[in-house]
C-alpha cells in the first residue's frame, strides 16, 4: 500500500546558490505538507552509506564528494501519490532532460550537481526517511 510519503533532500549545489526557499516553497505550493526538516551536513561514510546502491558506479566517488562537501535540507514530505507526484515535480535527473518548470530544470546544473533528490518508491521513502529521522523528529 502507499504511505503518500516521500524523502527529499536539497543537495549542496543548491544549498551554495541560495536556493533552499525557493526550492521548499515549490514543494509546498506543490501541495506537499512537512513531516520532518532538518539542516545538517553528510559526512563522506554517511554519503557513501545513504547512496550504497550506486556503490558500484562510476560516478560513486564523485557523488560521495560532492554530498558531503557542504551542508543538505532533508525532508519527509507528505501527499496524496507523493513518489509520482514529487519526481514530476522535480524532473528528469539529467536537468538537460527535465521538462520545463521543474525544480531540476529551475535549479540543477548537471546530472551529478543535481539540486534535490526525490524517493524512487514508498520502500525508499521509508528506509531513507529513516536514515535521518527518528519517530519523535515526525509531525
Ligand atoms: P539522485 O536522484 O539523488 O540519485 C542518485 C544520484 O547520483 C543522482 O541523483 C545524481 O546526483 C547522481 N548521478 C546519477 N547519474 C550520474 C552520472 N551519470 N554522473 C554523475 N552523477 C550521477
Amino acid at each position: 500500500m502507499a504511505t503518500n510519503r516521500t524523502f527529499t533532500m536539497i543537495k549542496p549545489d543548491a544549498v551554495e546558490a541560495n536556493n533552499i526557499g525557493s526550492i521548499l516553497g515549490m514543494m509546498t505550493e506543490a501541495g506537499f505538507r512537512v513531516v520532518a526538516l532538518k539542516y545538517t551536513k553528510l559526512s563522506e561514510e554517511q554519503a557513501g552509506k545513504f547512496y550504497d546502491i550506486h556503490r558500484a558506479r562510476p560516478f560513486f566517488g564523485e557523488l560521495v564528494e560532492f554530498m558531503s562537501r557542504g551542508p543538505i535540507v532533508a525532508a519527509i514530505l507528505e501527499k496524496e501519490n507523493a513518489i509520482e507526484d514529487f519526481r514530476k515535480l522535480i524532473g528528469a535527473t539529467n536537468p538537460e532532460q527535465a521538462e520545463a518548470g521543474t525544480i531540476r530544470k529551475l535549479y540543477a546544473t548537471s546530472i551529478g550537481e543535481n539540486a534535490v533528490h526525490g524517493s524512487d518508491s514508498d520502500e525508499n521513502a521509508k528506509i531513507e526517511g529513516d536514515f535521518f529521522f527518528s519517530e519523535l523528529e515526525r509531525f
